[in-house]
C-alpha cells in the first residue's frame, strides 16, 4: 500500500511516499531554518507563507523520486495536529484537494505519533508494545505504545519541552536557531560538571518533567556573568546544560520503564538527534538488559516520511479523515 504523506506543523515542508507503513520511497524536507534564522525563532506568518510558496514543488517532487503519480497511490496521510494552526492548515488543505480531486480516502495523523513512528522506518523489527520518550521542540512525553493507533501519556513537561531549553538558552548567549543541534557539537568540548544546574522534579508525580528551573537558571547565569562582564566558557556552558537536560530524561524515562516492566524502549522527536541523549541511553539500556531502538538521525527532526508511516497504521486501524478535516493546534496524543 501507498502513502502519500505531508507535514507542515511547524518551519518544514514535506512530503514522501511510505509503502506499507515501513519502506521509505522519496522523502523531501524543505526546511524554512534560514527564513526565520535572522528572528532568533519561527515566524507563524512567514512559515504558513513558505508553505503555501513550498507545497506544490515539495508534493511533486517526492512523487518524482518514487516514480509515481497520484494514480498509483493508495491514500493521502496528512499531519492535521498539534503545531502552528496556520502551518498545519497549508497542509491539510492541500491533502484534501489531492484526495478529493484523485479520489483517495484521507488519513489525518497526529504530529507525535508520527514522530513515534520515524522508529519503524528505522527498525523494520520494531512493534509495539513499547515504552518511547518523545523529545521535541514543544513536547516532551513518556508514552505507552500498546498498539500502533492506542497510546497513554504517562509523564510529560508541566512546563516547557526539552527542546525549548535548547534552543532558549543558546539564544541567550548568542547562536543560531535552533539552537539544540549547536549546543550539542560544541558541548563536545566542554565540562559537564563546570556549572552546577539544577534537575527540577514534580512533586508527586513520578514520571513528569519540570524544565522551566533549569531553563531559568541557565539564562541567570548567562545574564549575571554579562552584567559583570565576563564570559562564560561557551563549551563548559553547552556541556552542562546538555547533561542536566539529558539527566532529566533519562531518569524518569529508565524509572518508567523499570515501574512498568517495559524491556522495550524508543526515544524520538528532534531532541532524540541528540549525541548524549544517544549514547548515555544506549549505555543505561545495555547495563540493564533492555533493547534501545532510536530513529536514524535524518528521521528525528520533523519530516513527512514518518506520517506515511503512522498514516499506514491509522489507515488499516480504520481511520479515515472526510473532506472537512481541520487542522487543531492542539490535541492529546492519546485521541
Ligand atoms: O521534532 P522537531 O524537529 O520539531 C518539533 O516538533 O518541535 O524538534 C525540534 C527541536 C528543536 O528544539 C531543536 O533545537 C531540537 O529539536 N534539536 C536538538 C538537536 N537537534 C534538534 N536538541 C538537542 N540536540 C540536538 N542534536
Ligand atoms: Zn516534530
Amino acid at each position: 500500500m501507498k502513502i502519500l504523506a505531508i507535514e507542515t506543523s511547524c518551519d518544514e515542508t514535506a512530503a514522501a511516499v511510505v509503502a506499507d507503513g515501513r519502506g521509505v520511497l522519496s522523502s523531501i524536507v524543505a526546511s524554512q531554518v534560514k527564513d526565520h534564522e535572522v528572528y532568533g525563532g519561527v515566524v507563524p506568518e512567514i512559515a504558513s507563507r513558505k508553505h503555501v510558496e513550498m507545497i506544490v514543488q515539495v508534493v511533486q517532487t517526492a512523487l518524482k523520486k518514487a516514480d509515481l503519480s497520484f494514480g498509483d497511490l493508495d491514500a493521502i496521510a496528512v499531519t492535521h495536529a498539534p503545531g502552528l494552526i496556520g502551518s498545519l492548515l497549508v497542509g491539510v488543505n492541500f491533502a484534501k484537494g489531492a484526495a478529493f480531486a484523485n479520489d483517495l480516502p484521507l488519513v489525518a495523523v497526529h504530529h507525535l505519533r508520527s514522530h513515534i513512528a520515524a522508529n519503524y522506518l528505522t527498525h523494520k523489527d520494531l512493534t509495539p508494545p513499547f515504552l518511547c520518550l518523545i523529545v521535541s521542540g514543544g513536547h516532551s512525553h513518556i508514552v505507552e505504545v500498546l498498539d500502533y493507533t492506542k497510546l497513554k501519556v504517562i509523564g510529560k513537561t508541566k512546563d516547557d519541552a526539552a527542546g525549548e531549553v535548547f534552543d532558549k538558552v543558546a539564544r541567550a548567549r548568542g547562536l543560531p536557531y535552533p539552537g539544540g543541534v549547536h549546543v550539542d557539537k560544541i558541548a563536545e568540548n566542554g565540562d559537564p560538571q563546570a556549572f552546577l544546574l539544577p534537575r527540577p522534579s514534580v512533586k508527586g508525580s513520578l514520571y513528569d518533567f519540570s524544565f522551566s528551573g533549569l531553563k531559568t537558571a541557565a539564562v541567570n547565569l548567562i545574564h549575571n556573568a554579562h552584567q559583570k562582564g565576563e564570559m562564560i566558557k561557551i563549551e563548559d556552558l553547552c556541556a552542562s546544560l546538555r547533561h542536566a537536560i539529558v539527566d532529566c530524561l533519562t531518569s524518569k524515562f529508565l524509572a518508567a520503564a523499570k515501574d512498568n516492566n517495559y524491556k522495550k524502549l524508543a526515544i524520538s522527536g528532534g531532541v532524540s538527534a541528540n549525541s548524549h541523549l544517544r549514547e548515555h541511553l544506549k549505555s543505561e539500556c545495555e547495563k540493564n538488559s533492555l533493547k534501545l531502538y532510536m530513529p536514524q538521525l535524518s528521521l528525528c527532526g520533523d519530516n513527512a516520511a514518518m506520517v506515511g508511516s503512522q498514516g499506514y497504521y491509522e489507515y488499516i486501524a480504520g481511520k479515515r479523515a472526510s473532506l472537512d478535516l481541520n487542522a487543531s493546534a492542539t490535541m492529546s496524543i492519546e485521541e
